[in-house]
């Protein structure tokens, strides 16, 4: 059974996001409550029910697999997984990669080179300390700092990760940029989307659209336009003065779903066939009901033709509309 995923818009399912845990040891307020209360362990997918799971998708045609959480480090047990899951590599599988917080980094770089993975990205939306904290509730920048620096040091690419947030973020804009040019980070910039159970008005509040900080950026810099992608839904831009290149994912002010080419798996097994949508099907009971395979490569496929056509977020009304309630620390991003 090697017909490869295609959804009903006829888009091509090459990337599969896998949250490896809900939990976290930071609790970045746009992404959790204070008092997440997280799942029992027995909730969650083994190792082997990963490993089973991501090779079964491989199987089925995805080039790319991204390990998210939570936070994926904060998983005991998660370097056997990336050493079990390299051996995809070159055979069907292009990249290994995770979205990881750093807090962890310093200790697991050198160990994640070693499993074949070659670039990652670290979510990171302040250079200040005290908004560092505030931000993930109690977070150490300079543990982030340094497990950045280990991850260089042991051979990766880093691209930082930083949500846009109005009055938050916004006054950093150039230090931002000008830090990862120092540190040759390439930087994307993510809009935020209405997830978790964030009320309205701070959501509006917070809202900063890209095409703002774009016209910003182009009043210091020049931007040029690259074709090139990484198979996720950032489009790049290089700065002509300082060589560095920066993304921007914006589901608000352009929407991208026309070409999403990915799905996503909580730990405990649901497939989402959209991030903006409450849709998901069962994949935990499949892998457990039998050792082969194939009820499990049925149930990927039912959930594919029913993936559906994007999301439904919106605040151009000055109200949000298209909110899902689940946090974003469910499904990774
Ligand atoms: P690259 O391999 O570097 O392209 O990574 P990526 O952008 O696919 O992964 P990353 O984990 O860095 O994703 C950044 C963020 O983009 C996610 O956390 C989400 O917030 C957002 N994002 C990723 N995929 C989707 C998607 O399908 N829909 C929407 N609306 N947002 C997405
Ligand atoms: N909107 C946009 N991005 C978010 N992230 C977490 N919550 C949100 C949200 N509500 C980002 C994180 C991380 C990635 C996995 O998702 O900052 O970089
Ligand atoms: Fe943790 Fe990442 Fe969510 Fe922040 S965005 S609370 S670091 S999972």
């Amino acid at each position: 059974d090697m017909m490869p995923l295609i959804d009903p818009f006829a888009r091509p399912i090459t990337y599969l996001r896998v949250s490896v845990t809900d939990r976290c040891d930071f609790r970045c307020t746009y992404c959790m409550t204070e008092h997440m209360q997280f799942l029992p362990k027995k909730e969650l997918l083994t190792l082997e029910e990963l490993d089973r799971l991501c090779s079964a998708f491989i199987g089925l045609g995805v080039r790319k697999l991204r390990i998210t959480g939570g936070e994926p480090l904060v998983r005991r047990g998660i370097m056997d997984f990336f050493r079990q899951a390299s051996r995809h590599l070159g055979q069907g599988l292009d990249e290994l990669t995770l979205t990881t917080n750093g807090s962890q980094l310093a200790r697991f770089a050198g160990e994640l080179v070693d499993c074949g993975v070659r670039r990652i990205n670290v979510s990171l939306d302040t250079l200040d300390p005290d908004k560092f904290a505030a931000i993930t509730r109690w977070g150490r920048l300079a543990q982030v700092l340094d497990g950045i620096e280990a991850a260089k040091r042991a051979g990766m690419r880093v691209k930082i990760n930083a949500v846009a947030l109005k009055g938050f973020n916004e006054p950093e804009l150039f230090d931002l940029v000008a830090w990862c040019a120092e540190n040759d980070h390439d930087l994307t910039f993510i809009e935020v989307m209405p997830m978790g159970e964030m009320g309205e008005e701070d959501r509006l509040d917070q809202y900063w659209p890209l095409s703002d900080l774009r016209a910003r950026l182009a009043e210091r810099f020049t931007l040029i336009d690259l074709a090139e992608r990484t198979g996720g839904p950032a489009r790049y831009v290089r700065l002509s003065e300082t060589g560095q290149k920066i993304g921007f994912i914006t589901p608000l002010t352009h929407n991208f779903c026309e070409s999403c080419n990915r799905v996503r798996v909580t730990c405990t097994g649901e497939l989402y066939m959209c991030l903006g949508q409450e849709d998901r099907a069962d994949l935990r009971a499949p892998l457990r009901a039998s050792n082969d395979d194939a009820a499990l490569v049925a149930a990927i496929r039912e959930a594919i033709s029913r993936k559906p056509k994007g999301h439904d977020f919106d605040y151009s009304r000055q109200t949000v509309a298209g909110q899902v309630s689940r946090h974003m620390s469910h499904t990774g991003g």
